[in-house]
């Protein structure tokens, strides 16, 4: 983590642990926010929801699933194409992904390319976005290569990760003090997709307290980890959420300077608005909620192996076995809570969602997405 880092350190955090272990706390909000369920099924604030992540900075992929120049992703992200490569200079940009021509989409998934032809008529383009070459340039007077090049948008690395800002540069200002989630030795190995019947808030809302874990993850979670103990810390417009489980009480007999939460604990980072990294106990992921319309969301996961007290691991297997036990375990008790709630929303039993002070996180997410919306 960079020094401007503004969360706990692992001692502090240990510590605040152990203080709620012994007191049968928790880490508490200051306030009870009521969520008006219109928010969660209105075309409308889906439609300013949409608008919000196209102009803010979000992350679209680790750095290392663009390892090489000519490494690319196509997919879509707030509703938008778009195409992302790493170029000769090494530098990674953004473009939406729409042929000059007549709107083709010139790149597909992902793979490695030295330039990008469009599929319907084969104008080429450079990993810059410059438009190279026309197919029969004589039937397109007046049309010049240099006028016609992918239209670029916002993208930076850092931390391992590639965020895009659809609406202009990404303001290096607003990612300072994010932490540096993904070192670049660690692998990636593993993405999924599940679209659900749920609205993305509710999907994310999942992942940010702990509230649920004995009630929700009774036989999954329940037995490794600790119910309604949390660390919840607000940075910026985002949050860290620390999940500890019950083996966290082993570290009471070592030595402080030995003392490491990797594998003790889960941390959520919630980035506002729509992105979920958690470290794991093998392994990390990046969750991407991406809306779709007020009522279905996509979920991407991307996986990585983790960070260790030694360094880093490499070690893809051990990862995927922790991943696979995530999925098997309590991921799709999540997803079927969301949808349950999804389903309820359109009658008339609940006017608002209420979240309390053991949803701190969630409250501080509302608050701020309500902020930037009247922005
Ligand atoms: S639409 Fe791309 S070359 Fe025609
Ligand atoms: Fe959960």
């Amino acid at each position: 983590m960079n020094t401007k880092n503004p969360l706990l350190s692992e001692e502090k955090v240990l510590e605040r642990i152990f203080n709620h272990i012994d007191n049968k706390t928790t880490d508490l909000g200051d306030t009870v926010h009521k969520e008006p369920v219109a928010n969660y099924l209105s075309e409308e604030r889906f439609e300013s929801e949409i608008e919000l992540l196209r102009r803010l900075p979000v992350v679209f992929c680790l750095s290392a699933m663009l390892p090489d120049k000519g490494s690319y992703i196509a997919r879509k992200a707030a509703g938008s194409p778009l195409l992302v490569v790493r170029g000769d200079d090494g530098k990674v940009r953004a473009f939406i992904n729409a042929c000059r021509h007549r709107g083709m989409q010139v790149a597909k998934d992902s793979g490695c390319s030295r330039a990008f032809v469009c599929p319907y008529h084969a104008w080429t383009y450079g990993l810059d976005g410059e438009l190279r070459h026309i197919p029969g340039h004589a039937g397109f007077p007046g049309v010049e290569l240099k006028d016609n090049g992918l239209v670029e948008v916002g993208a930076l690395e850092k931390g391992g990760l590639v965020y895009v800002n659809q609406r202009g540069a990404v303001d290096a200002s607003m990612l300072e003090n994010m932490p540096d989630f993904f070192a670049n030795e660690q692998a990636y190995f593993d993405q999924s997709e599940y679209i659900d019947e749920a609205n993305w808030k509710l999907l994310a809302e999942t992942t940010m307290e702990g509230y649920h874990i004995k009630s929700l993850h009774k036989k999954s979670f329940y037995p490794y980890g600790l119910d309604n103990i949390t660390v919840v810390e607000n940075f910026g417009s985002h949050s860290r959420v620390i999940f500890p489980f019950k083996r966290i009480e082993k570290l009471r007999d070592i030595a402080p300077n030995d003392q490491h939460l990797n594998g003790m604990v889960t941390s959520v980072y919630q980035l506002f608005p729509n992105v979920a990294i958690s470290i794991l106990s093998k392994h990390s992921t990046v969750t991407i909620f991406e809306p779709l319309s007020p009522t279905r969301t996509k979920m991407l996961i991307l996986r990585a192996t983790n960070r260790t007290a030694e360094g880093v691991s490499t070690d893809i297997e051990e990862a995927k076995r922790d991943a696979s036990f995530v999925k098997d375990a309590g991921f799709d008790e999540d997803r079927e809570a969301a949808c349950a709630i999804q389903g309820t929303l359109s009658t008339k039993a609940n006017q608002h969602l209420t979240f309390g002070h053991f949803e701190k996180a969630i409250v501080h997410f509302h608050q701020n997405l309500r902020q930037h919306l009247s922005n």
